[in-house]
């Protein structure tokens, strides 16, 4: 048998430098790590502490129920058909397949009276607002909901559409308070002209729904003020709620003034998968008269290359009756989670919001601090929660239940809940 030296040369680590380019000062000002990482962080660090720790999640609102079969039967063509010459495909075009367009418009949006053309297909809403913001450049001024996802807020900061912070929030933004008292709906009275306003509704935390009369008074104050709503959708289908709409499009007169995303994330369980869309209607123009949909079209074909063309059959699927049939009672599924966690709360003399329209729970702990109540579910229950801070000013107080979780998971949460709090009242 052969063998073979391997001689190795000993040579000493070269000292580190540090280079001379400058740090991007827009991504220093950001306060912390983004916030779900900063959960997972204490989440590990809990496990370390107490290693033999059941911990539950109900903190990010990740899916975890698997995808139902006909939506995973498409997949798996699709990516067997790579293997093939008469199936594989290289690049795809940068807006999406034009099947997978029209089903998109036609499911949705048609009778909102949008085009498969103004559909543009991605690998989601969250890369969908890094791109818009690309889009939209420094110089926008900046509204949104106070709690909201912080995407929309760091990802403002990061463009450099913001000061500093501040203590409570970064300079420049304009935080439109949405709590209980106003029903959770800001107070566009008070509110200043911005350019953009970034609105989600079903909203992520709070799990509120927007009525129709609450999105006519936002669509009017942007038609008055020449401001763009960026409107997320990503999770309409979780609206009971007849008075609340799904699509922003329902309001006359929002093609002139809003971009509408969406996702099958929380619809079909793609938060792996990665497929969503983003509306931008032909009507809707810059200042200067140039149409958004041709800069958001020379934006997604410099940036970005299409989704995979296995997650676009996927979506396909998802359209398609049978596929639309059962992602609805994924959804469903996840609904009668909400139900359970929010109908806990209450029992438990928690005053409670979300959970109907939503499949997010926002329970309140006046007078008490997010995180440290955050910390001390995790320290009692072993439940990681989202401490309702995290996602604003606004948020102080409330913790966020998501009802993305097995089944027993969710009923097992449910009686650490009652064993720890049960006796609040
Ligand atoms: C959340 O927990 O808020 C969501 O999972 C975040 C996301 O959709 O990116």
């Amino acid at each position: 048998q052969a063998r073979r030296t391997l001689s190795v040369q000993c040579v000493a680590a070269p000292e580190q430098v540090t280079t001379r380019v400058q740090r991007n000062k827009n991504i220093g000002k950001l306060q912390a790590g983004y916030l779900f990482p900063e959960i997972a962080r204490r989440r590990r660090a809990h496990q370390e502490a107490k290693p033999d720790a059941k911990i539950i999640s109900l903190g990010i609102g990740d899916t975890t129920e698997p995808i139902p079969p006909f939506i995973v039967e498409a997949m798996k063509k699709a990516s067997e058909g790579l293997g093939t010459l008469e199936g594989y495909s290289g690049y795809g075009a940068e807006q999406g397949k034009g099947e997978l367009r029209e089903a998109v418009c036609k499911r949705l949006y048609e009778k909102v009276g949008r085009k498969p053309s103004e559909i543009f297909v991605s690998d989601g809403s969250k890369c969908d607002i890094g791109r818009l913001q690309l889009m939209f450049g420094a110089d926008m001024t900046v509204a949104l909901q106070d709690p909201a996802y912080p995407v929309y807020v760091d990802s403002s900061v990061i463009m450099g559409m913001t000061g500093g912070h501040n203590g409570t929030g970064f300079e420049g933004v304009q935080y439109m308070v949405c709590r209980p008292e106003n029903d959770f709906f800001p107070d566009l009275s008070k509110a200043p002209r911005t350019d953009l306003i970034f609105f989600c509704s079903p909203n992520n935390p709070t799990g509120a729904a927007a009525t129709r009369a609450q999105l006519t008074s936002l669509v009017e104050f942007a038609r008055a003020n020449g401001s763009i709503i960026v409107y997320d959708a990503a999770y309409a289908l979780y609206i009971s709620d007849d008075n609340c709409p799904k699509s922003i499009y329902e309001i006359p007169g929002a093609e002139e003034v809003a971009i509408e995303t969406c996702s099958f994330s929380k619809y079909a369980g793609f938060t792996g998968v990665r497929l969503g869309w983003t509306v931008v209607p032909e009507q809707l123009r810059y200042a200067d008269g140039t149409p958004l949909i041709q800069d958001f079209n020379r934006i997604m074909t410099t940036v970005f290359n299409g989704a995979s063309i296995i997650a676009q059959a996927g979506g396909l699927a998802c359209l398609q009756d049978e596929g639309w049939a059962q992602m609805l009672q994924l959804v469903e599924f996840y609904k009668e989670n909400a139900a359970i966690l929010r109908k806990t709360f209450q029992e438990m003399g928690f005053t409670v919001y979300g959970g109907e329209n939503a499949p997010y729970v926002w329970v309140g702990f006046p007078g008490q601090k997010s995180w440290d109540v955050f910390a001390e579910i995790l320290e009692k229950c072993d439940i990681v929660t989202t401490p309702g801070s995290g996602f604003g000013p606004g948020g102080e107080g409330f913790v966020r239940a998501s009802a993305f979780g097995h089944r027993e998971s969710v009923l097992e949460a449910v009686e650490r809940f009652k064993a720890v709090y049960g006796n609040k009242q």
